[in-house]
């Protein structure tokens, strides 16, 4: 996989159950974090990576993440005859010219795989980053995904982004068993989705970067439902392990879990704190509290 990263899958069809009744109207992935809503953090880890070409796994219902990344011409001409540079460079500035988006519908919730398996006729037999946008990951210097792709190219191997979670988690994450080769990585024996805690391999889990072969698509072809009822990318991942080597790579930033409450809660108030306008009087008031 010496080859560079140019295509990112977003799988983002699910409902965002979690955060109903905002979610009846509104795509979680569009749920903001101080101004930019989630896709933003993950499209722009993509781009960082070096993505020329973004691939949405949408529901047929989802139009607002294709509008998003769309030009929008009233806005954009009301704000340039008023003079409003600042804020007609951030609008035009969600996507950079050399990037494409590609819209693919998963026609029927049948889990991650299966999304992920809907993006081959567009990613083909290359290397390729899969991106979930409720895990947002924020480090200040080059980003997950980057560090990822680097490391996937200089390996010649799969790469999935780990984290050490609480041991009464593990039935919430897919979890591996590997072996240190580095200060970061290590290589994996084995990976399973959602064991137990009594049956978990480890505490290392699966958090939602990953850097995989074309070779995955076949894989999944033949994935029968596992976890859950569902296409697991977990267990193509497992089978793939056999061919060639994957490795778990703990990378540096700070992961936000924002397909919860809390982990959306963290996330505003980390970057609210990161924010120099914003900071002084947000301390302030938490002192208050
Ligand atoms: C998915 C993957 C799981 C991974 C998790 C990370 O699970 O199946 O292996 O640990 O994302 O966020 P989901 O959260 O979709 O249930």
């Amino acid at each position: 996989m010496s080859q560079r990263l140019r295509k990112v899958v977003f799988p983002v069809a699910g409902l965002g159950t979690r955060f109903l009744p905002a979610t009846k109207v509104v795509a979680k992935e569009m749920l903001p974090v101080l101004d930019r809503p989630l896709i933003q953090y993950a499209v722009d880890e993509a781009v960082d990576a070096g993505a020329d070409t973004l691939i949405f796994v949408t529901n047929r219902y989802k139009h607002a993440i294709a509008d998003y990344f769309d030009k929008a011409y009233e806005l954009e001409s009301k704000l340039a005859q008023s003079g409003k540079k600042e804020l007609l460079a951030m609008v035009q500035g969600t996507l950079p010219h050399n990037v494409r988006c590609v819209f693919v519908t998963q026609p029927e919730a049948l889990g991650l795989g299966h999304a992920v398996l809907c993006a081959k006729p567009v990613v083909g037999n290359e290397p390729f980053g899969v991106v979930l946008p409720d895990d947002l990951i924020w480090n200040h210097g080059p980003g997950a995904l980057r560090q990822m792709a680097e490391l996937s190219a200089r390996e010649n191997a799969g790469v999935i982004a780990v984290e050490e979670v609480p041991r009464d988690q593990t039935d919430k994450y897919g979890i591996v068993d590997a072996e240190p080769v580095s200060e970061r990585a290590a290589k994996i024996r084995l990976v399973v989705e959602k064991p137990k805690p009594a049956v978990a391999p480890s505490n290392l889990a699966i958090v939602g970067r990953y850097v995989l072969p074309g070779r995955i698509f076949e894989l999944l072809e033949t994935t029968k439902p596992g976890a859950g009822g569902e296409i697991q990318l977990t267990d193509a991942i497992e089978t793939l392990l056999a061919e060639q080597s994957v490795l778990a790579y703990r990378f540096a930033g700070t992961r936000f879990d924002c397909g919860n409450k809390l982990g959306l809660v963290k996330a505003t108030m980390h970057m609210a704190l990161e924010d120099p306008q914003l900071a002084p009087a947000v301390r302030e008031w938490i002192g208050t509290l």
